[in-house]
């Protein structure tokens, strides 16, 4: 099978693969108001930082879910390590193995974009609680792109299309979300000009790494920077 861009995060380790980071995860997290009594649900959970911290910070009841082999066993490694009461199961999110009404938050963090996500956002929508709410963090477009630029980040990325805020706003609503409002957005550019010590992602990398995978990040590098006034994220929070 092809080599994909989330393998090499999968290999590298990359923990808060996501726009922002953790540190953006941190700060959105503050206003969800988490407690112990919180069901979370980190759908698409990478090597689980997320889940780990919110387990750390705010003792909440975290179930982490992947597909990526690689993604679970660092993952799983780390919870046992620290001793944390993740639920960890294989699992995809377009079809979620939990009962409907199971979660108060679902978590996507730029896992959306890399599925079906009408299926996706229509499973997160299901599994949440009637109060509960979808946080998903997930790169956009933030201006037009040529057909070349498109093709460019389907090929890095793996994907289909990539959205536009408008496209998301319209895909989270046709799902059956009842409002979504952006919590926060940022373009590659500014994202980059804020880059800090505490930003840089952490790495737990695999002893052995497929040079393909190299390739692969250099790509993604090479596009962030060439179109870094055209890509950004947004934080889309959406209720059910
Ligand atoms: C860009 S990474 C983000 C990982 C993590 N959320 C983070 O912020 O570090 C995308 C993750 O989504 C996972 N993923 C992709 N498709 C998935 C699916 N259908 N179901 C569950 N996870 C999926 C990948 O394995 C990968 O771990």
């Amino acid at each position: 099978m092809k080599s994909s861009y989330e393998d090499a995060l999968a290999y590298y380790g990359i923990g808060g693969a996501h726009p922002g980071g953790l540190n953006l995860t941190k700060k959105v997290l503050k206003k969800m108001l988490l407690s112990e009594r919180t069901r979370v649900l980190d759908a698409g959970c990478g090597t689980g930082q997320t889940a780990s911290y919110i387990v750390k910070e705010y003792s909440s009841k975290v179930t982490a879910i992947d597909v990526h082999p690689i993604m679970l066993q660092k993952a799983h490694h780390r919870f046992t390590l620290d001793r944390l009461p993740v639920k960890l199961h294989r699992a995809s999110v377009e079809l979620l193995p939990f009962k409907d009404e199971s979660f108060d938050l679902v978590l996507s963090e730029s896992v959306t974009a890399f599925t079906d996500k009408n299926k996706t956002l229509k499973e997160f929508l299901r599994v949440l609680k009637p109060a509960g709410s979808l946080l998903a963090i997930e790169m956009t477009a933030e201006k037009p792109l040529t057909e070349d630029e498109k093709r460019r980040i389907l090929e890095v990325y793996g994907i289909t299309r990539i959205l536009t805020e408008k496209d998301w706003l319209k895909s989270i609503k046709d799902a059956g979300f009842a409002n979504c409002r952006i919590l926060s957005s940022q373009s590659v550019s500014d994202n980059l000009k804020s880059l800090t010590a505490e930003t840089v992602p952490e790495l737990n990398p695999s002893q052995h790494i497929p040079a393909v995978l190299d390739q692969i990040l250099t790509e993604h590098y090479k596009l962030t920077t060439d179109l870094a006034k055209k890509l950004g994220y947004r934080v889309y929070e959406a209720k059910r």
